[in-house]
């Protein structure tokens, strides 16, 4: 009687509190909701299921178009009580924006037919660089070309889009950003990190977060996104993905953590994490990571949920559980909440176990499910009137792809101008444009584009150019040709391709990499492929100019193809509007402004990034030149040109409680307009831990007229100068630095 008393009680304050909230923002009382849950209704919220596991054709072989298996769904909803479902059926390819709608009703409908309170199941995707996974979204270029544009607003606008079209496919969570930073040129998934530099990767960050979850609570515009992979994924020792990384944990706080912590304070609802170990520990097992460094001290409330099948894993993969059951319990009391189980429910009936048998207290379990409930409270789930398909006219509009357009444009970072041959003259020129990436829109988007790896080519948007289809549109179709000579990793026809050049005044070489990602991307070695470099040294036996343009995953080691080349012109992976942008500026009509957001190695083995160590620079004959890469981090030139005065200090002496502002002026000195990032760095000359040679501590683009100038400004005070000492603080060690811009430097006392 008793029990029943508190059910009905409870019911009362969650049913009052729930038609209250309809409308607008909604307060559901989440306690008295937990209150009536059973232990399977509990175990149910923390599973998420592939979209496979409830349609029509199996895990990984969905029929086409997508469809719902009603039998299927209604088990998940009725028995398994699931919390949560995601992706598009692995393999299975994207689906319409319509179908979305379809498939989205149809899984609300069920649930509120057969869940006893009907909780609201949220949906979560992976819209990695726009809604990668709804056919005709907006495409963006990859996380690495977005660092590359140094623009953070630009990059908030991108991330802006990507929710409003992930949304108006009806999905409220996305898997992104991946705030791994980028600092093993081998690992896979380098071109979804946003570089290598620890202060530019956390500006991209805060854009991203602030982009995605809108700044007003409860807007159709604004999605829940994940902050992944938590923590350490990106630096695995053998660069092969989901391999061991050893990371100490100063250094897990010093380049790995910031960015994170920078998504929090933004206001990241959820995270993911690392599916790899951290000095023999699986991330997912890690109580220490999980719960003492994110909950506790870092003061995470979001949800956090597993990757993909990785509570399994612990068993079949890491060998650190016996049973799955074993491995259940380790996760779940390690701090994880929501188990991407993916492709069953043993996962929650393991857990139900669990709870049924006291092994995982009830205090543990409605921690997680209060989190898991908070998040689909905080994205109006629980609202009746939770989607309106007509308030999204812009979805896949020119207008997006126009930002598109213009985040592929900044991105592009022109690493080599010979005797400044590019821009070419469209009316003038007979071009060839040959290699991989020259007619392929796949390779300009990568991975995450319409399937999984990207390589697909069933599912493009019609109507985006490739590059040649772009320059041709350009060019009086006498004077331009296009010949592949090979793909990413065979011969097609160099020959042709040679013959071709012969008649032309310019060739341009697209070099490429088949779109990869995760395990799929593990590669052995960082050279560009053979057969593409045959194709540069064959062209260049005729000593005509060459253009290369770059579209990598990641650094592919070019030293024997550079030099062949008058101009290389590196895009990242630029998108749907890359072919565009790539030919306006190959022809001029735009100004290149990118900057390397990562040190482009020289050699396979010479991973060394800008920020090392001293003892990094020592070469063999004991020169300090050991430093020698293909191009420095934040190197990238422009049509124009760029003179910079003496900077200004406002103090040499900087305090607790003391700014030091610097100014610098620079001068458009060229004909053209033209975009600058100007770069502040530092060397902390003296420190406890060893210091870098330098590092970045400020930077702003700017854009100038010909002959223009601006004076730029940085305010900095001490904690600026900070790093994590041994003991694990951050802290600033006082003693002289030396501020660095371009080749300038002067000392700052820090006491
Ligand atoms: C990836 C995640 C992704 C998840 C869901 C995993 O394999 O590591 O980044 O979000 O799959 O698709």
């Amino acid at each position: 009687m008793k029990q029943l008393n508190l059910f009905l009680t409870s019911l009362f304050f969650f049913l009052c509190t729930a038609s209250h909230a309809q409308g607008a923002a909604k307060s559901v009382n989440i306690d008295s909701l937990i209150g009536l849950m059973t232990v399977e209704e509990k175990a149910g919220q923390m599973t998420q299921i592939d979209l496979g596991v409830i349609a029509e054709g199996g895990i990984c072989n969905l029929k086409n178009p997508q469809t719902l298996n009603l039998e299927k769904l209604k088990t998940a909803i009725a028995k398994y009580h699931i919390g949560s479902i995601l992706n598009v059926g692995c393999g299975s390819g994207t689906i319409a924006l319509d179908n979305w709608h379809k498939i989205l009703a149809m899984v609300v409908a069920e649930n509120k037919k057969n869940s006893r309170l009907n909780i609201p199941i949220i949906y979560g995707i992976d819209a990695i660089h726009g809604a990668n996974y709804t056919m005709g979204a907006t495409l963006f270029p990859q996380q690495i070309g977005q660092a590359a544009t140094w623009n953070p607003l630009l990059v908030q606008q991108l991330y802006g889009i990507t929710a409003y079209e992930t949304r108006a496919s009806g999905i409220p969570w996305n898997f992104s950003p991946v705030l791994d930073l980028g600092r093993q040129p081998l690992w896979s998934r380098f071109f979804e990190s946003f570089g290598e530099d620890v202060f530019l990767a956390k500006s991209m960050t805060k854009s991203a977060i602030r982009g995605l979850e809108g700044n007003t609570s409860n807007s159709p515009y604004a999605v829940a996104s994940c902050m992944k992979h938590f923590l350490g994924y990106s630096m695995p020792l053998s660069g092969k993905d989901r391999t061991p990384a050893w990371i100490s944990d100063r250094e897990l706080r010093e380049y790995f953590l910031p960015t994170f912590q920078m998504a929090i304070q933004q206001g990241a609802k959820t995270v993911m994490i690392n599916s790899g170990e951290i000095n023999g520990t699986p991330v997912h097992t890690n109580y220490d990571i999980l719960t003492t460094l994110l909950r506790n001290e870092l003061g995470f409330k979001g949800v956090a949920v597993t990757d993909w099948e990785d509570v399994y894993k612990l068993v079949n993969v890491h060998h650190v559980a016996e049973t799955k059951k074993e491995a259940v319990r380790m996760a779940i009391m390690a701090g994880i909440d929501m188990s991407m189980t993916p492709n069953d429910f043993e996962f929650t009936e393991l857990l139900v176990q669990l709870i049924k048998e006291g092994t995982i207290p009830m205090a543990r379990i409605d921690q997680s499910v209060k989190r898991i409930l908070q998040l689909k409270v905080d994205m109006g789930l629980f609202n009746e009137t939770r989607f309106n398909k007509n308030l999204y006219p812009l979805f896949g509009s020119t207008k997006h792809a126009s930002v598109s357009y213009n985040g592929a444009a900044e991105s592009l970072t022109l690493l080599k101008n010979k005797d400044q041959i590019l821009p070419l003259n469209a009316a003038k020129e007979t071009i060839l444009a040959c290699g991989p990436a020259a007619n392929s829109l796949n390779l300009l988007n990568g991975a995450w584009t319409h399937t999984w790896q990207g390589i697909d080519t069933r599912f493009n948007t019609p109507g985006k150019l490739t590059i040649q289809q772009a320059m041709q549109l350009q060019m009086a179709k006498t004077n331009f040709n296009y010949v592949p000579g090979c793909t990413t990793d065979s011969i097609i026809n160099i020959e042709a391709c040679v013959e071709a050049a012969k008649k032309v005044s310019k060739i341009i070489v697209c070099l490429g990499e088949t779109p990869c990602t995760e395990l799929p991307g593990n590669i052995d070695d960082l050279s560009l492929s053979e057969p593409q470099q045959q194709l540069v040294k064959a062209l260049s036996a005729l000593h005509k100019p060459i253009i290369l343009v770059c579209c990598f995953n990641r650094p592919r080691i070019i030293k024997n193809v550079a030099p062949l080349a008058d101009a290389i012109l590196y895009a990242y992976l630029p998108g749907d509007e890359g072919g565009r942008a790539i030919a306006d500026a190959l022809f001029g009509k735009i100004n290149p402004s990118g900057k390397l957001p990562f040190t482009y190695p020289a050699n396979v083995n010479a991973f060394v990034h800008y920020d090392h160590k001293s003892s990094e620079d020592l070469d063999v004959d004991f020169s300090n030149n050991a430093y020698r890469p293909q191009f420095d981090f934040g190197f990238g030139l422009s049509y124009t040109t760029f003179e910079y005065q003496t900077f200004k200090m406002s103090t040499n002496s900087l305090g607790d409680k003391d700014s030091v502002t610097i100014s610098v002026a620079v001068k458009n000195t060229g004909s053209r307009e033209g975009m600058e990032v100007v770069q502040l760095y530092y060397h902390d000359l003296v420190a406890s831990i060893t210091p870098s040679v330098k590092k970045l501590v400020a930077f702003q683009k700017i854009k100038l007229a010909p002959q223009a100038s601006q004076t730029v400004t940085f305010t900095l005070h001490k904690t600026d100068f900070s790093f994590i000492n041994k003991a694990l603080k951050r802290v600033t060690e006082n003693g002289e630095f030396e501020l660095l811009i371009q080749n300038q430097k002067q000392s700052l006392y820090v006491h």
